[in-house]
């Protein structure tokens, strides 16, 4: 397998795409340009099955794509994104008027207790944008949503409402559908693309209650996805100081031709080059497989 350092081995141009619609741990926003700009240029239909929020499908607007995730509620928001986009403004501001006409905390709270008692998109929505960190966390147990009211001030509705306009077109030629993963990609044909951004790390697995993500059955499922010439992008957080993190993993032999190092930003990089160390002992970036 070919290592690539930032940058090298790109084979398109991606403007960069900074507005998230929705916060979410583990958000690839930031360096969404960079991974799409490793993406073939050209494919078929473009499959994102562990879409959380979306940002790389945001990022790259495929002609025609399948994104889907396991979430209930957060699909319920991506399909409302697609056939609504009006209620999902409306959804995002009544929920605001509430919060801030009043206790904002106490409403907080009440918006979290609705979600619990019946999980919802609407709700999912607001709480993502107004809890603390942006950081939705569930209960093990039983999928509870725990996280607090965060300190900070929301985006407006109107904001929000231009976030949602431009998403929506950004989407055009999205269908979004709550599979597992398996079911996602078992739909790809010859030449098209899917990218994986799976929860294989222990804390993401507790964040998104996705504790039987087993990552092997995953490696199997891209296998299977490689021999019907269907191209296969995984990104693997390389945000971990672990020189061997990578090799530790089940990876087997032959099934990626390449890996890249994604910058996750200038700071990371500067720190790197200043420090003058090898990459192996440290915290660089995400790594991008590619079975292409
Ligand atoms: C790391 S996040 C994806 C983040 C996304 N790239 C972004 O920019 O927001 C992983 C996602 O996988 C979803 N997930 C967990 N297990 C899954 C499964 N078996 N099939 C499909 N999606 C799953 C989680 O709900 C979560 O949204």
């Amino acid at each position: 397998m070919q290592t690539l350092l930032f940058g090298n081995g790109r084979s398109v141009e991606v403007p960069p795409f900074t507005t998230g619609l929705l916060k979410w741990i583990g958000n690839k926003q930031r360096m969404a340009h960079e991974i799409a700009s490793y993406f073939p240029t050209n494919y078929g239909v473009y499959f994102e099955p562990f879409l959380g929020s979306g940002a790389v499908l945001g990022t790259l607007q495929p002609k025609r794509a399948v994104g889907s995730d396991t979430f209930a509620p957060l699909m319920e928001i991506w399909q409302t994104l697609r056939t609504d986009p009006e209620r999902l403004k409306r959804w995002y501001a009544e929920r605001y008027v509430c919060m801030m006409s009043g206790d904002k905390v106490a409403e907080y709270e009440r918006i979290k207790a609705s979600y619990n008692r019946q999980p919802n998109g609407a709700d999912l929505l607001f709480l993502c944008r107004s809890c603390y960190g942006g950081v939705v966390r569930f209960r093990q147990a039983d999928g509870y949503m725990s996280t607090p009211c965060g300190p900070h001030r929301p985006v407006a509705p109107d904001a929000f409402a231009e976030r949602v306009d431009e998403w929506h077109r950004r989407t055009q030629g999205a269908c979004f559908r709550q599979l597992d993963y398996r079911e996602a990609i078992a739909q790809a044909k010859p030449g098209d693309l899917v990218y994986c951004d799976p929860p294989y790390t222990h804390s993401q697995a507790i964040l998104y209650g996705a504790q039987r993500f087993r990552l092997r059955q995953l490696l199997d499922a891209i296998a299977d996805c490689k021999a019907r010439d269907v191209y296969v992008a995984l990104s693997i957080d390389g945000t971990k100081r672990s020189g061997d993190h990578l090799c530790r993993l089940p990876i087997p032999t032959g099934l990626f031709e390449r890996e890249i190092l994604v910058n996750c930003g200038r700071s990371m990089l500067r720190r790197l080059q200043m420090r003058g160390q090898t990459l192996e002992g440290e915290v660089v970036a995400d790594r991008l497989l590619l079975t292409y």
